[in-house]
């Protein structure tokens, strides 16, 4: 099908957008089960970035599962098909300039192996938001473990449908004994290099 797709070489690469911008650009994936804490330290993380007049995006939940991928739901496969597409979007806003996060529950091994592969190892930084599932269960600020234990949720990552831990994480933050003011921290000491700032 795609034998006849011939890319053309633009002049403009991502070389010449991150020297417009002054940062570096790679994707910040964070993973976890959900009511972990990934969105609120992603949000933070973002903000924190964005006072270093870093050019940032972040892709959740809410800007993809309700446009791109709204045809998509919570099966091994559209899971799997979710997240190939968030890392293409990913890659080319990374291919763009930016500094990008993603918070998805990405439960699979292997499709985060994919987003590395698709972005580049280079460019993916992995944040395993470790909260243990009693604690995310305890919150359940959405009131989906509820659901789930009722039986109302089909495929519920953590009740009935499975959750592979990452197995060599760049960081991993359990928000029952990190702030997010630390995790914060602990990323952006991660990333730093990667950021290339004059001044850091
Ligand atoms: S992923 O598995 O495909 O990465 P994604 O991060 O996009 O999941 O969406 C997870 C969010 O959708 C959860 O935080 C939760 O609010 C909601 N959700 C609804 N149904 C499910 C389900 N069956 N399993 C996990 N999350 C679900």
């Amino acid at each position: 099908m795609q034998d006849n797709v011939i890319p053309h070489n633009f002049s403009i690469g991502k070389a010449e957008r991150t020297g417009l911008k002054g940062h570096g650009a790679f994707l910040v994936w964070f993973t976890g089960l959900s009511g972990s804490g990934k969105s609120t330290i992603a949000n933070a993380f973002e903000k924190h970035l964005a006072e270093k007049n870093i050019h940032t995006y972040a892709l959740d939940g809410d800007n993809v599962r309700k446009g791109l991928n709204k045809n998509l739901g919570f099966s091994p496969e559209d899971r799997t098909e979710n997240i190939r597409r968030i890392a293409e979007v990913a890659n080319l806003m990374v291919d763009a300039g930016l500094v990008v996060l993603g918070a998805f529950v990405s439960p699979y091994q292997k499709d985060r192996e994919d987003i590395s592969n698709i972005v580049g190892p280079e460019n993916y930084v992995e944040i395993f938001v470790n909260t243990p599932l009693e604690e995310c269960e305890r919150r359940d600020v959405k009131g989906l473990y509820a659901k789930a234990r009722a039986g109302e949720i089909k495929n519920f990552t953590g009740i009935n449908a499975p959750y592979e831990a990452p197995v060599n994480p760049d960081c991993e933050i359990d928000t029952t004994s990190t702030s997010v003011e630390e995790a914060v921290e602990i990323i952006f000491e991660k990333v730093k290099s990667k950021l290339q700032l004059d001044n850091e």
